[in-house]
C-alpha cells in the first residue's frame, strides 16, 4: 500500500512542475497562498491532473495487482457500472506521512471554491484515521528541541506556521483528537499548545482535545487568535513575532475552560454556577496527578467564588467516582447540581433583611423607596422575589398582607420561608411618628445594596477582561476598563452617602 502511495506521490509532485495550463494554475494557487517552493518540497505537495485514469494506469504499468489498487484508496469504485477511476482529480495533494516518512494517505484541496474543499483518503490497511498526525514527521525533531508542540487543525495552518519558521507543529486534520494521537505526540513532548480555529466549532474541538490530552498527563495550554482567525490567516496579517507573542500568553487549559463557560452565559446565580461546575467535572476527573487535581478543583471553585469547604469535599468525592466509571454519570449529574445549588444558595444580607423589615410595615416608606429602586439593586439577592412582590402589590394598589405576599412568592421556597421570618419582626415606627429616621435607615440599606451590586458587576468585568486581553480584543478591553472605572466611581459615591448619614 505504501509502495503504491509512493508512486502516486512522486507522480503528483512531478506533475505540479509540468508545463501545462492546469499545473501552472496549481502553482499560481500555491503562490497566492504564499507557500514557497522550498516548503512545497518539504511537504511533498503535488498536483493531481484532472484525469479519470492517470494514477490508475500508472500503477498498472508498475505491475500493481488490480485488487491491491482497489484497496489503496487512490481510486474510487462505481459498484453499479463496475468502473474504477482516480479518486483525486484536479486537486492540490497533501501527502500524510507516518512517523517514519512513509506516505500513508492523502488530503486533496480543491483549487477554486467548491465542495468538498478537502477530499481525504479513506481508511486502508496502511491508514487508520486518528492514529497519525499531519506534519509530525517533519516537525518531531523541532518539537523535541523546543520541548513543546503546537497543535493546529488544518494542513495549511501547519504549513503556514512551518514556513514562518515555527516548526514545532502537528495537525489533527479537522477530526476529534484521539488518545492514539496523544500517545504518539507524547513520544516527543508532554507540553502542548492547542491552537484551533477561534470559531465555535474550533472551541468545542479544543474542549474535547483538552480532556484527551490531560488524561495522558500533558501540560495543556490553549491559544485563541483574535477575530476567530486560523493560524494561517493570523500569520499572513500579523507575522511570526505577533504570533509568538500571543502564543507565550496562551491560556492554561483550566482558565480557557472557565473563561469560556463564563462567556457563554452569566454565572452569578447558584444555579448557573452549579451547571457550569458540572461541565468542568469531566476535565477535572481527567487530571491524573491527585495533587494537581485537587488544586485545579480549588481554582475552579475560587473562580466561581465558592468558598464552602463542604462543597469542595463533596465535589472531590464525585470527581474520584467519575474517574472510575467515566461517562456513566448521567444520573448523578442532577444530584451534583442540586447539592451545589443548595449549599451555595445566596445568603440573605443584613441590608436586604433590614430594608424589607422596614418596608413591609410602612406604606409611606414604600411610597418613597420602591419607585427609587432599580432592578439591578435587588435582582441578584436571595430575596429578589419579595422585592418584586412588593412592587407588584404597589402597582395594583393592594395591601401588603402576609397572604398577598405569600401568594406572589409561592414558587420560591426560600423567599416564602423568609416572608414568615420578616413577619415575626416588630414595626420600626408607629405610623404617627415622623418618617425621617426610618427613611434614612432605608436609604442607607438601598445604598449598601447598590454598592454590592456594583461590586459584583465590577468582578464580572474582571473576568471578561482577562479574556479580552488574551484574545487581543483591545477595543473590548478598553470599553471594559472604562466601564469598570465608572462603576467603581459610582460605588464610591454610594458608600460616601452611607457614611455621611
Ligand atoms: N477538512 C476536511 N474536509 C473538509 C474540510 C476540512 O478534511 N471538507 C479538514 C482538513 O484537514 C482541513 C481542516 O479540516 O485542513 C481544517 O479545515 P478548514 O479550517 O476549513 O481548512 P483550512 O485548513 O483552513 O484550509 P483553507 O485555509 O484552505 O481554507
Ligand atoms: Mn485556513
Amino acid at each position: 500500500m505504501i509502495e503504491l502511495n509512493k508512486y502516486a506521490l512522486e507522480f503528483w509532485e512531478n506533475h505540479l512542475q509540468e508545463n501545462n495550463q492546469d499545473s501552472k494554475a496549481a502553482r499560481e494557487y500555491l503562490e497566492k497562498r504564499e507557500i514557497s517552493v522550498e516548503t512545497q518540497k518539504a511537504f511533498h505537495i503535488g498536483f493531481a491532473p484532472d484525469s479519470w485514469d492517470a494514477v490508475m494506469s500508472l500503477l498498472k504499468k508498475q505491475g500493481a495487482d488490480e485488487k491491491l489498487i482497489e484497496t489503496s484508496g487512490l481510486v474510487s469504485i462505481n459498484e453499479e457500472k463496475k468502473r474504477v477511476y482516480d479518486r483525486f482529480r484536479g486537486r492540490i495533494m497533501f501527502p500524510v506521512l507516518d512517523i517514519k516518512g512513509n506516505p500513508i494517505a492523502f488530503g486533496a484541496r480543491i483549487l477554486a471554491t467548491g465542495e468538498p474543499k478537502y477530499l481525504n483518503s479513506p481508511e486502508t490497511p496502511a491508514y487508520i484515521k486518528g492514529e497519525h498526525l499531519y506534519g509530525l514527521f517533519q516537525s518531531k525533531e523541532e518539537i523535541r528541541l523546543k520541548k513543546f508542540a503546537i497543535l493546529v487543525e488544518g494542513y495549511l495552518d501547519l504549513i503556514a506556521l512551518y514556513q514562518y519558521g515555527i516548526k514545532n507543529v502537528a495537525a489533527s486534520l479537522g477530526t476529534a483528537f484521539t488518545p492514539e494521537q496523544s500517545k504518539l505526540l507524547g513520544r516527543f513532548t508532554k507540553k502542548i499548545v492547542i491552537n484551533y480555529d477561534g470559531d465555535n466549532a474550533g472551541i468545542k474541538a479544543a474542549r474535547r482535545a483538552i480532556e484527551t490530552l490531560v488524561v495522558e498527563d500533558f501540560e495543556v495550554k490553549v491559544l485563541l487568535l483574535p477575530d476567530g482567525q486560523d493560524p494561517d490567516d493570523f500569520l499572513k496579517a500579523n507575522g511570526a513575532e505577533s504570533y509568538n507573542h500571543l502564543r507565550g500568553r496562551a491560556y492554561p487549559f483550566l482558565q480557557f475552560v472557565l473563561e469560556n463557560l463564563s462567556r457563554e452565559r452569566t454565572v452569578n446565580s447558584p444555579k448557573a454556577k452549579a451547571e457550569a461546575i458540572q461541565e468542568v467535572l469531566p476535565v477535572l476527573s481527567s487530571i491524573r496527578n491527585l495533587v494537581e487535581r485537587r488544586e485545579t478543583l480549588k481554582q475552579t471553585l475560587k473562580f466561581f467564588q465558592i468558598e464552602d469547604k463542604v462543597t469542595e469535599n463533596y465535589l472531590w468525592k464525585e470527581i474520584q467516582k467519575r474517574e472510575k466509571n467515566f461517562g456513566k454519570d448521567g444520573e448523578t449529574a442532577l444530584e451534583v447540581k442540586n447539592f451545589v445549588i443548595k449549599r451555595n444558595a445566596t445568603k440573605i444580607t443584613v441590608a436586604e433583611q433590614h430594608l424589607l423589615e422596614l418596608l413591609i410595615y410602612d406604606k409611606d416608606l414604600r411610597e418613597i423607596i420602591l419607585p427609587a429602586l432599580e432592578e439591578t439593586d435587588y435582582e441578584q439577592l436571595a430575596t429578589s422575589e419579595i422585592f418584586r412582590a412588593l412592587l407588584a402589590l404597589k402597582e395594583i394598589g393592594s395591601d401588603v398582607t402576609s397572604e398577598n405576599l405569600l401568594k406572589l412568592v409561592e414558587d420560591d421556597a426560600a423567599a416564602s420561608d423568609f416572608v414568615s421570618v420578616l413577619l415575626m419582626s416588630e414595626p420600626a415606627r408607629d405610623l404617627d411618628e415622623a418618617i425621617d429616621e426610618v427613611l434614612t435607615e432605608a436609604e442607607n440599606c438601598v445604598a449598601t445594596l447598590r454598592s454590592m451590586a456594583l461590586a459584583s458587576r465590577i468582578l464580572d468585568i474582571s473576568q471578561e477582561l482577562v479574556f479580552a486581553e488574551q484574545t487581543g480584543d483591545f477595543e473590548l478591553r478598553d470599553a471594559l476598563v472604562n466601564e469598570q472605572i465608572s462603576l467603581a466611581r459610582m460605588k464610591r459615591d454610594f458608600e460616601k452617602r452611607i457614611v455621611e448619614k
